[in-house]
């Protein structure tokens, strides 16, 4: 893994952008791993000020983490429609070319057999943008999930419901209780991950991730077992690290494209 500590959120947002704009550039037909969730809204936005000044996204292909289950594709806190207006529109995307899991399907089984397919068809996901869970979920997998799994059907655990009740007045209990989310396993095969995480609430799953044992405790640290991972975090949000001292120094003295994402 690499680790990026940079000064705020902004930073990291920018540093991310300039990241998955190079590991995109040049391929005719790239494919963008998108996350849900405040972290990577800065990213976005410094993407589309990318896009704006020449980037051009209008061929990518791009795919969503995870999905509510029972909500209408329409609900403005269904996935479809966050996906829709932080990430399709600012960024130019081809919305033929977004995809979600369809949480709303009648065979939820059968439509996350699709999506796995789709990703698979699409020569899979060149960098895979991931936000992390105060509990250290990635996606929708939390602790406990399986780390060969795949897009699946998963209860939420009840922190997140919590965590993500601001979405939905405030009211845990108005959180869809089941999602489609990306495996873990899943996550895994993309060609290149980049993490963003900021702010102290996220402080300790960052350091679970990072410095932890590897386990399902902590999905995210998974990630340790990924060949090109990188991990962007603000101060705050490195705070519980116990080996900052060699994160700068390995970032400071990296070899000279070691760590290029393409
Ligand atoms: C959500 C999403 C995750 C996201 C995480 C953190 O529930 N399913 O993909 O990374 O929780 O959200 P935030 O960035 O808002 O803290």
């Amino acid at each position: 893994m690499e680790i990026i500590v940079l000064s705020d959120p902004a930073a990291v947002g920018r540093h991310a952008a300039r990241l998955i704009a190079d590991t995109l550039a040049g391929k005719p037909d790239p494919v963008l791993g998108v996350a849900t969730g405040s972290s990577p809204l800065a990213t976005y936005a410094e993407l589309a000020a990318l896009v704006h000044n020449g980037l051009d996204l209008s061929r990518a292909s791009a795919f969503a983490l995870d999905e509510y289950v029972g909500l209408a594709p329409a609900h403005p806190e269904a996935y479809h429609s966050v996906i829709h207006r932080t990430v399709t529109v600012p960024l130019g995307l081809d919305p033929a070319r977004v995809h979600v899991p369809n949480g709303a399907a009648a065979d939820l089984r059968a439509a996350c057999a699709d999506y796995e397919a789709a990703i698979e068809a699409a020569g899979g996901i060149d960098v895979q943008l991931l936000g992390i869970g105060a509990n250290g979920h990635i996606g929708f997998n939390e602790p406990g999930s399986s780390l060969g799994s795949r897009t699946r059907v998963k209860t939420l655990a009840p922190r997140t419901r919590r965590d993500n009740a601001r979405f939905f007045g405030g009211e845990a209990e108005a959180v869809p209780v089941h999602c489609l989310t990306q495996g873990i396993g899943t996550i895994l095969r993309a060609h290149s991950v980049l993490l963003v995480a900021t702010g102290e609430s996220k402080a300790a799953a960052v350091a679970a991730m990072v410095e932890g044992p590897l386990g399902a405790f902590c999905p995210a640290s998974a990630l340790q077992l990924h060949e090109r991972a990188t991990v962007v975090v603000d101060e705050a949000a490195a705070s519980s690290l116990r080996d900052r001292e060699y994160y700068d120094f390995a970032r400071d003295n990296a070899p000279k494209g070691a760590f290029d994402l393409d």
